[in-house]
């Protein structure tokens, strides 16, 4: 059996694990809001109209962040339409995803349900179609605690107390042409660096994030950052990356290689924002805001245009299955492994659109097969990433050419001493012995050795058969003579907890 090797040593490390990387995202699309996380009425709803079984399987996936209200809704968004009576908020048309908003649930009920989910909100404000002054009023609305128009005005909405937001989004994906209010990188750059500049007048302690490229594949990729970021610099804390990933042409292996892609895109604009600061001899280092991303089947998507102006329609609500899952894991994995500069990450979306948690209107909410590597990897990823160099069998890939079977990392939290080891297997064909050397950590004792993986790659959780896919235990793994050997089987996702003390 092909075999792998790595090694764990606390001498070796990357980073500290930022909790901000387990971020979700809700955007005003599809069915993520309305008949997501809010439905009045269903038999499960609060008195906010919030379900509380969304909002229980919510704190089970150790979501941390969670980014709203788009995505490319935000870039036609009136922030103000969704704040003060219900009765009084008007129902507008959603370019971006040709709906019918009602403005039933907004900034107030956001931050209301984020409360209830121990979630910490980040807000994108609208740099396409509104500019510096809109923002501004938001954050004043948002963050004042009182006795100026905007702050009184919330109070007068039963907002006492100011929510407080730290991180902000200087717009959403205005790379992109399909973007209201897309512009060039000179055009936003400009208006992302007023914007800062005004906002940290405000308050200079607020985290901002200037919007990187939509995807690595644009045009513009990396030169859209170096133009942003000469205009943002002094000004921003983080720039933005989106990336989802989907198997073309039935290639499967290059699917699940996806994490060679991220953690490239990772690295070309780390060295474009490290350039930048050369450039403007700047001693501040920009992190990396990876604020969406996920698997998504977008070939499937019939695109904006093929939509019809309906309120919460049924969109992109990809089903994920046990190769979905795995692939999840690994993308979880990269960011673990870049945690010296992703500072945060949000997957997209939290409920329905393309999503780990899917809900019926009126009936029951489920995990999809990626709930759990992010569930695992959120709750144990803590302290420090171990710096953690396999040796593995490779992979040839159509896209990527040849990458290592093996794709791993793993955590240390010296409070506790836990380590966590989390390992894919990426190869379709083979199992892989997986050999780590633990000499650094003579009294480790496996806690828990668990494993994603199916005979059928192709087998989902539905409505029906919700835990259909779910990770498992392994019984009997043990470490000894300063190692531990355990098998990957092909396409799986593995997560080993050692006590070391
Ligand atoms: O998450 C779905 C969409 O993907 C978001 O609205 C947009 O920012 C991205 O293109």
């Amino acid at each position: 059996m092909p075999t792998a090797r790595l090694t764990l040593d606390p001498a070796f490390r990357v980073g500290t694990v930022d909790r901000r990387l387990f971020g979700s995202f809700v955007e005003h699309m599809g069915r993520c809001v309305y008949t997501g996380i809010y439905e009045p009425g269903h038999p499960t709803a609060d008195e906010d109209g919030f379900r509380t079984d969304v909002l229980d399987l919510v704190r089970e996936l150790g979501v941390t962040v969670v980014r709203y209200p788009g995505g490319n809704f935000v870039s036609n968004h009136r922030w103000e339409d969704g704040v003060g009576p219900r009765e009084t908020r008007p129902r507008r048309l959603d370019l971006a995803w040709r709906s019918v908003e009602s403005n039933a649930f907004g900034l107030n009920e956001f931050m209301a349900w984020a409360g209830k989910a121990g979630v910490e909100p980040m807000m994108a404000v609208n740099l396409g179609t509104r500019g510096t002054a809109e923002a501004l009023d938001l954050l004043e609305y948002t963050n004042y605690p009182a006795g100026t128009a905007l702050s009184e005005l919330r109070r007068s909405h039963g907002v006492d107390k100011p929510h407080d937001v730290r991180m902000w989004c200087l717009g959403n994906e205005l790379d992109g042409p399909w973007q209201m209010g897309h512009k060039t990188a000179h055009e936003y750059g400009r208006i992302a660096a007023e914007t800062a500049r005004a906002m940290k007048r405000f308050d200079p302690s607020l985290e901002l994030v200037a919007c990187g490229s939509s995807n690595a594949h644009i045009d513009t990729f990396a030169s859209w950052e170096a133009t942003v970021l000469e205009h943002t610099y002094d000004f921003v804390d983080y720039v933005s990356l989106h990336a989802y990933y989907e198997p073309t042409d039935g290639d499967t292996d290059s699917f699940l290689a996806s994490a060679a892609e991220m953690d490239r895109m990772i690295a070309s604009i780390t060295a474009t924002a490290d350039h930048v600061g050369a450039k403007l001899r700047s001693n501040k280092r920009i992190r990396l805001s990876f604020d969406e991303w996920n698997v998504w089947y977008q070939s499937r998507f019939g695109g904006e245009d093929s939509l019809d102006w309906r309120p919460a329609p049924e969109l992109i609500e990809d089903e994920y299955d046990v190769t979905d899952a795995v692939v999840v894991g690994s993308l979880l994995i990269t960011l673990l492994r870049h945690a010296d500069r992703v500072g945060a990450a949000c997957q997209a979306q939290l409920a329905n659109v393309i999503a780990p948690v899917m809900t019926r209107p009126e009936g029951p909410a489920w995990r999809q097969t990626i709930f759990h590597p992010f569930a695992r990897t959120a709750r144990h990823a803590r302290g420090t990433v171990l710096r953690v160099e396999p040796d593995s069998p490779l992979v040839d890939t159509a896209k990527y050419g040849e990458v290592p079977a093996l794709w791993a990392t793993a955590t240390h939290d010296e409070g506790t001493g836990e380590v966590v080891l989390f390992a894919v297997n990426r190869d379709r064909a083979h199992p892989l012995t997986l050999t780590a050397d633990l000499r650094a950590f003579p009294a480790a004792r496996v806690e828990e050795h668990l494993l994603l993986h199916d005979t059928d790659a192709a087998a989902s959780n539905t409505a029906d058969r919700p835990d259909r896919v779910r990770p498992r235990r392994i019984a009997g793994t043990e470490a000894g003579d300063g190692g531990l050997t355990v098998e990957l089987p092909p396409v799986s996702w593995t997560m080993i907890r050692l006590a070391t003390r």
